[in-house]
């Protein structure tokens, strides 16, 4: 049996869950395409589902390969696969209920991968699937933002935050955006209009009213954020649903969305990093057999754009083999 590097959990739990190991490498069924993956984002829902917060929604079998976010070549197609070919690179967010890309290989469905921007690098490519569709769908496909509309962006230095930024310039809105002032600076590189510290600053006394709320925190900042809605605008919350009475109260919208995979859009965001109208920024890169630093840094809460990456060592050095 061909074997692989792959970082697993076969429990719940904390960062001790993470297993590096050989694992066995996958094979494209109908409709499948396997992917060698050259780096994977590490996003937050990596240790969410690692900690087992998602397990009533996902069901997933243990073992579970880990890692949602993926750029790498295509090595091989399975029956009725026909879009893409052998040696395509190709960035996707695969199926959140099935197995990763912490690994080697992955298989995924050809619907959820698009070719790669081809002016970026793996590393940079794959800090942009998951956070960048994300995006796309709570402010295009939920929010129905649109030119000359101000949207709040919560959270505007994480992840999902720097990518909804960029895109919501790109659609012609005016972008108000949250972070520490530490991150003031960055915001501004990213086109933000008005920066608000969140640590020394009620948003809701800074903000004038919004279109468009973009809830990255839920809490008590998805609860204040009512108050920054014109009447009429919405609240797009991807960490818990805003509740539908509040919003009918307020003459508002609500929506919740779970990024669902989506190649169209993907290829749709390859095309603006390719345009550089939208710019992948990755923080930390850290060997497969790292991930669990790469995890720990995510959970601080504090990461700058995408948390970090997992890269092969054949890209380093060319050496065609496995992770170091
Ligand atoms: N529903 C879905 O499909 C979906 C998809 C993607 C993500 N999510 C969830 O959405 C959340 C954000 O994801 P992400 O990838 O963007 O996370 P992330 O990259 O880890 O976000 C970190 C950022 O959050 C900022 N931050 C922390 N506390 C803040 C506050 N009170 N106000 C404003 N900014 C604050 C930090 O800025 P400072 O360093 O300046 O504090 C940092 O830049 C996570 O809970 C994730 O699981 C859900």
């Amino acid at each position: 049996m061909k074997t692989m590097k792959a970082v697993c959990i076969y429990s719940y739990g904390g960062p001790q869950a993470l297993v590096y190991e050989d694992a066995p490498c996958p094979h494209p069924g109908d409709g499948e395409v396997l992917v060698r993956v050259h780096a994977a984002g590490i996003n937050p829902v990596d240790w969410k589902i690692r900690e087992g917060q998602l397990k009533e929604m996902l069901h997933h079998t243990l073992p579970l390969v880990l890692g949602w976010d993926a750029s790498g070549v295509v090595e091989a197609l399975g029956a009725g696969a026909s879009r893409l070919k052998v040696g395509d690179e190709v960035f996707s967010r695969p199926d959140i209920s099935r197995d990763g890309a912490y690994a080697e290989f992955i298989v995924i469905r050809e619907s959820e991968v698009a070719l790669k921007p081809r002016s970026i690098d793996h590393i940079h490519a794959a800090a942009l699937p998951l956070a960048g569709l994300t995006a796309w769908q709570t402010l295009f496909t939920a929010g129905g933002l649109a030119a000359g509309q101000r949207v709040l962006i919560h959270g505007a230095a994480g992840g999902v935050g720097s990518l909804a930024v960029q895109l919501a310039k790109w659609k012609g809105a005016l972008v108000i955006g949250t972070a520490s002032g530490s991150n003031h600076a960055f915001l501004r590189e990213l086109g933000v209009d008005q920066a608000v510290d969140y640590q020394t600053v009620r948003f809701e006394d800074a903000v004038e009213p919004v279109d468009l709320v973009l809830d990255t925190m839920g809490g008590d900042v998805q609860e204040r954020s009512w108050k920054v809605l014109k009447r009429g605008g919405i609240l797009v919350s991807i960490v818990s649903p805003p509740s539908k009475d509040t919003a009918a109260s307020r003459g508002v919208r609500q929506a919740f969305v779970f990024t669902e995979p989506n190649a169209g859009q993907l290829a749709e965001i390859s095309k603006l990093a390719d345009a550089e109208k939208l710019k992948a920024i990755v923080e930390t890169v850290l060997p497969l057999s790292d991930a669990t630093r790469g995890q720990q840094l995510s959970e601080r809460g504090h990461t700058r754009a995408r948390s970090c990456c997992g890269s092969s060592s054949r890209r380093r050095t060319g050496k065609p083999t496995a992770w170091p």
